[in-house]
């Protein structure tokens, strides 16, 4: 029988959405786990700063809209001549929904779509470009929600787009066989920016529903996202949901 090759753990890279919330402890678990990163937002917070600055050989940064490919182009450009070829990506950067779908405007229904899922679809297929000719073989994490599999009030555009991921990262997972293992994590609510919409009465009615007992935390989210870059897990074309039971 022939023997072959698992899959490289990530060693270089892109995280989308760094600068705050489970992107930026994203960040911080992959270079604590010695891989070298870059990540790009709109804005730079001081803590991604403190980090960079911490890590000048192995963190890329930079201020980039996620929606404007020719600066996601050039980011790609410029933080492979830094760290050297990017192998793998997780598309986590995301804006969310707090409005019933009758009083959502069109605008917004485009800005949420465009953002949360044409520009990971255009920015998936930059990397894989770079990534094919120049690693050769790596990762792909797309972070989606578990608004995707469970329908909650006010989330419609925003569940429609993370479902669009999903059905995307399990087509890509086919096309790329055998040299990008392509997954998604989906996690239940955690404190963070995007959820400060919902008041501490929400946010303690989730977890006392929440089998586990408490909601999720960045920091129970990204061993799950690591183990998907750098473990020889042959997980692929998955959903793996992250929520403490509360969807079951
Ligand atoms: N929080 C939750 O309850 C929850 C639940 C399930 C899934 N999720 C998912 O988890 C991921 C992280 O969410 P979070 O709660 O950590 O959100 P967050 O704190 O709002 O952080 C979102 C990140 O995305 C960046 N971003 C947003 N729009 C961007 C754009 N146009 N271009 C570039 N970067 C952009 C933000 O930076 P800038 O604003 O500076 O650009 C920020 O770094 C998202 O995919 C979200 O959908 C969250």
């Amino acid at each position: 029988m022939s023997e072959v090759e698992p899959i490289p753990a990530a060693s270089c890279v892109l995280i989308t959405g760094g600068s705050r919330g489970l992107g930026l402890e994203l960040v911080r678990d992959a270079l604590r786990r010695g891989a070298k990163v870059a990540t790009f937002s709109r804005s730079i917070t001081p803590e991604l700063q403190a980090l960079a600055d911490e890590h000048p050989d192995t963190l890329f940064v930079g201020s980039v809209d996620i929606t404007d490919d020719t600066a996601v182009k050039q980011f790609i450009k410029d933080a492979s001549a830094k760290l050297g070829p990017i192998d793998s990506l997780v598309n986590n950067a995301a804006i969310g929904q707090d409005s019933m779908h009758v009083h959502t405007s069109p605008d917004r229904i485009a800005q949420i779509v465009t953002t949360n899922l044409t520009a990971p679809l255009v920015l998936t297929r930059q990397f894989i470009r770079h990534a094919m000719a120049k690693a050769g073989r790596g990762r792909i994490v797309m972070v989606t929600s578990v608004g995707a599999q469970r329908g909650y009030s006010g989330l419609v555009t925003y569940a429609a787009t993370k479902g669009g991921l999903d059905s995307a990262m399990r087509t890509l997972a086919r096309e790329m066989h055998g040299r990008f293992l392509v997954n998604s994590v989906a996690p239940g609510f955690f404190a963070s920016e995007m959820s400060s919409v919902l008041g501490n009465e929400q946010l303690s009615a989730i977890s006392r529903r929440t089998p586990s007992g408490r909601m999720v935390t960045p920091e129970n989210i990204a061993p799950v996202v690591g183990s998907l870059l750098f473990d020889d897990t042959n997980l692929n074309g998955q959903v793996i949901t992250v929520d403490g039971g509360s969807s079951i």
